[in-house]
């Protein structure tokens, strides 16, 4: 086989594989000043299954703790929660979280959404066992933009939101998801939200910053993404993963570094980047407990009940849909 044979079959698989939002996004970015992807990049299958070995890394506290805060407060939760709601969780991913929620407060039915069609369909089978008799309609779909859901009744929903997704996303998104969420779940909804909290960047940054290096791993597989979904020619070996503590706005920072000056192309467009020059590839914004309140009020959610752990790690908050209203 001659060269150009080869090349024009490798720009043939490139253009079957590339996603046009992806790719968008990887050029505006690479082209800022500060050079930037959207997290949401990260989450391609190997992704997917690296961020699962995250969650159970020692250094990792927010998913063990999260998770006994669900355990220990269940029976309170219920209680306030009601029965018969329906459950819709947003980016349901492996949904390790959800069957503690469930079994306490026995819902009418459970909506699971997930841009990942594979990761839903898994987890709803595994779901299935313990819950048998649970009405089960999963969602592929992006839960940043408006949904319209499956026929689901009058019964009240109730948002979950757990593993501190929200932190994510900067203020002014995180207000539009929060008001997004408020219309898709309609009158009266609840929202179970959970939120890392602010914390010494002694325990923060090993968190984003394993020893291990599953998280490295996690950041760098962003570039052989690239690569491969774009047709990239990024040098992964010329980057090491950061993670740093940016008090400012209180959030972590994830970054790639480049550790010498390196020049490649995406899409047949060219970037360089000079030495110590770093792609900013996640935010994870952390809040004070009035911090978090306010943010919700903002996205049209009162706060009625929050739970957190004995270390004050992370909080699991209860908020329900803000009805309009005339006042001060
Ligand atoms: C999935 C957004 C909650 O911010 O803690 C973990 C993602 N990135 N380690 C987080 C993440 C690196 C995680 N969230």
């Amino acid at each position: 086989m001659n060269l150009a044979c080869t090349e024009r079959n490798l720009e043939l698989n490139t253009a079957a594989k590339a996603d046009p939002a992806f790719l968008a996004d990887v050029l505006a970015g690479l082209s800022a000043r500060q050079k930037t992807v959207p997290a949401r990049w990260l989450y391609d299958h190997r992704g997917s299954e690296l961020f699962e070995a995250i969650t159970a890394l020692p250094e990792y506290y927010p998913t063990r703790t999260e998770r006994s805060i669900l355990e220990r407060h269940a029976k309170d939760m219920a209680q306030r929660v009601g029965r018969g709601r329906v459950v819709i969780e947003f980016g349901s991913g492996a949904s390790t979280k959800t069957p503690l929620l469930l079994s306490a407060i026995e819902p009418e039915a459970y909506v699971p959404i997930d841009v990942s069609g594979e990761f839903l369909h898994e987890s709803v089978q595994v779901l299935a066992r313990s819950f048998p008799a649970l009405p089960v309609h999963p969602v592929v779909g992006d839960f940043t933009k408006p949904l319209q859901l499956p026929r689901l009744g009058r019964s009240l929903r109730l948002g979950f939101f757990p593993g501190s997704t929200i932190g994510n996303f900067v203020a002014p998104d995180a207000v539009d998801l929060l008001r997004t969420m408020a219309t898709t779940l309609g009158d009266a909804a609840q929202l179970l939200i959970g939120v890392d909290r602010i914390k010494e960047p002694q325990v923060l940054v090993p968190a984003y910053d394993d020893a291990a290096g599953v998280t490295a791993r996690f950041n760098l597989n962003l570039l052989t993404r690239i690569n491969r979904e774009l047709g990239g020619t990024i040098p992964v070996d010329s980057f090491r993963h950061r993670a740093i503590w940016n008090d400012h706005e209180a959030r972590i920072e994830m970054h790639l570094l480049a550790v010498h000056d390196v020049t490649f192309e995406v899409a047949d467009r060219i970037f360089h980047m000079r030495a110590g020059e770093t792609i900013h590839t996640e935010n994870s914004i952390k809040y004070g407990t009035r911090d978090v309140r306010v943010l919700l009020r903002a996205g049209g959610w009162t706060p009625v009940a929050e739970w957190t752990d004995p270390q004050r790690l992370f909080s699991v908050v209860l908020a329900e849909a803000t009805p309009p209203r005339l006042g001060p």
